[in-house]
């Protein structure tokens, strides 16, 4: 078997469409309770587009503003209109993603926040993240996004070495990656840094020195992502030249030793973290809970007794924007679809088992109202594999079943 790897669920802008699982039987799902639930909020535009990037994100026009009032209003009627799939819910955490959320004004980003508040009861201790980029990074604005409830930030560094930053068609160098690491730091006591490896002729001790400067800023959180070539990008058609699968899965062992000395445990695929700074959100998406989605092309998911839905918004933001302002009141924006029954073991795994710790048992039947019972038999021939260890308590990857994690997913197809 050859190390595959698994495409990262951006849970919200859907980068993945299971195809056609089988393994959770035809009977309408029972769920006894409901999960908790998180709020999903896509900010669509970027100064420029990234060449390897393929999420729902369009370059501002040179010369133009963002419609962000326009936008804040369709935001407020997306949310009015998602209402009453989560009637009487509290929402447990927010995530401002993009996109480039950071291109928010600071007004914007207090009209957002409070336009969320006035219709939605937020747990008081919620995570709120915002997502930057290094290039839209100001202090004042960052700390007026903080007085307004933002109190986690999570900023895409991608790399420190302005060489690898140049290939990778980024809007800022090096010293914009530290300068944007050291305001996070100084205004934000929870944050992330998003680093890419594998980039095109990267070195390990590149790699090295990338991990070593993320980790003179102490940052609570790491997210380090193989860098992919994505359909439909730049680099899908014009493909850099980048370290063959046996030095990517040297620099995958790199990272998690230098990570692991510096006190970061790797709790799930692409992320590390110190004692107590798990990413609340992305955890909830690990542990099949569920989301709301607003914006252009956010993805959601809702719970129901008898039913989960999957809800996707128009991707482009004209057409979103257009769709949100001609709704009537409380009818939905986009698509919604339940999910088959016979596809929800495999959307579940596909989750939970990214996660080093994996899942408590428990946790699959009462998040997929399908028993546990229907997929035993998938477990016992993993486990027959060494590709996971189960038992009445928990359902959990081997070491094995990480680095194999497609194979092992496969099996609940
Ligand atoms: C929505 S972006 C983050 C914020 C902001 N848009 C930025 O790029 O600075 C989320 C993260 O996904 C990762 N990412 C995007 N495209 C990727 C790809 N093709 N392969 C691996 N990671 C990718 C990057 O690390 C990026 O920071
Ligand atoms: S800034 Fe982030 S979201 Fe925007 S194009 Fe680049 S990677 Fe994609």
């Amino acid at each position: 078997m050859k190390p595959v790897r698994v495409p990262v669920v951006a849970a919200s802008t859907g980068r993945q469409a299971p195809v056609a699982p089988r393994a959770g039987g035809s009977t309408p799902p029972t769920l006894a309770a409901l999960p908790p639930l998180a709020l999903y909020v896509h900010v669509p535009w970027c100064v420029r587009k990234c060449p390897y990037c393929d999420f729902n994100s369009h370059a501002v026009p040179a010369g133009d503003a963002l419609p962000e009032a326009r936008y804040l209003d369709a935001l407020a009627r997306d949310l009015e209109s998602s209402l009453p799939q989560v009637w009487g819910r509290r929402v447990h955490s927010v995530f401002i993603g993009g996109g480039t959320p950071s291109l928010l004004s600071a007004a914007g980003l207090d009209r957002l926040l409070a336009d969320i508040r006035a219709r939605l009861p937020l747990d008081p201790g919620a995570e709120i993240t915002l997502e930057a980029n290094p290039g839209t990074v100001e202090a004042a604005r960052f700390a007026a996004y903080r007085a307004s409830g933002v109190n986690r930030l999570s900023i895409g560094i991608q790399s420190f070495d302005a060489r690898h930053l140049r290939a990778l068609g980024r809007i800022h160098d090096g010293d914009e990656s530290r300068r944007a690491a050291a305001i996070a730091r100084e205004v934000f006591d929870n944050f992330n840094l998003d680093l890419m490896y594998a980039l095109p002729g990267q070195t390990v001790a590149e790699l090295e020195r990338d991990l070593d400067a993320a980790l003179s800023f102490a940052p609570p959180h790491l997210s380090v992502y193989h860098l992919t070539l994505e359909p439909n990008t730049v680099f899908a058609k014009y493909p850099p030249a980048l370290p063959d699968d046996d030095a990517a899965a040297d620099m995958q062992v790199r990272v998690e030793a230098v990570l692991g000395a510096a006190g970061y445990a790797r709790y799930e695929t692409s992320a590390y973290a110190r004692p107590g700074a798990r990413a609340a959100h992305n955890l909830n998406y690990w542990r099949f809970g569920d989301y709301l989605g607003i914006g252009a092309g956010a993805h959601g998911k809702i719970s129901f007794p008898d039913r989960i839905v999957r809800t996707e918004k128009p991707r482009n933001p004209d057409t979103y924007m257009a769709a949100c302002a001609a709704a009537e009141a409380g009818a939905a924006i986009g698509s919604v679809r339940a999910v088959a029954t016979a596809d929800l073991p495999f959307e579940f795994m596909m989750n939970a088992l990214r996660l080093t710790e994996g899942v408590e048992a428990r946790l699959f039947a009462e998040r997929t109202g399908v028993p546990v019972a229907r997929i035993a038999p998938i477990l016992a021939a993993a486990a027959a594999r060494g590709l996971v260890e189960h038992g009445p308590a928990r359902i959990a990857p081997t070491a094995r079943g990480r680095l194999f994690l497609n194979d092992l997913l496969q099996m609940f197809l």
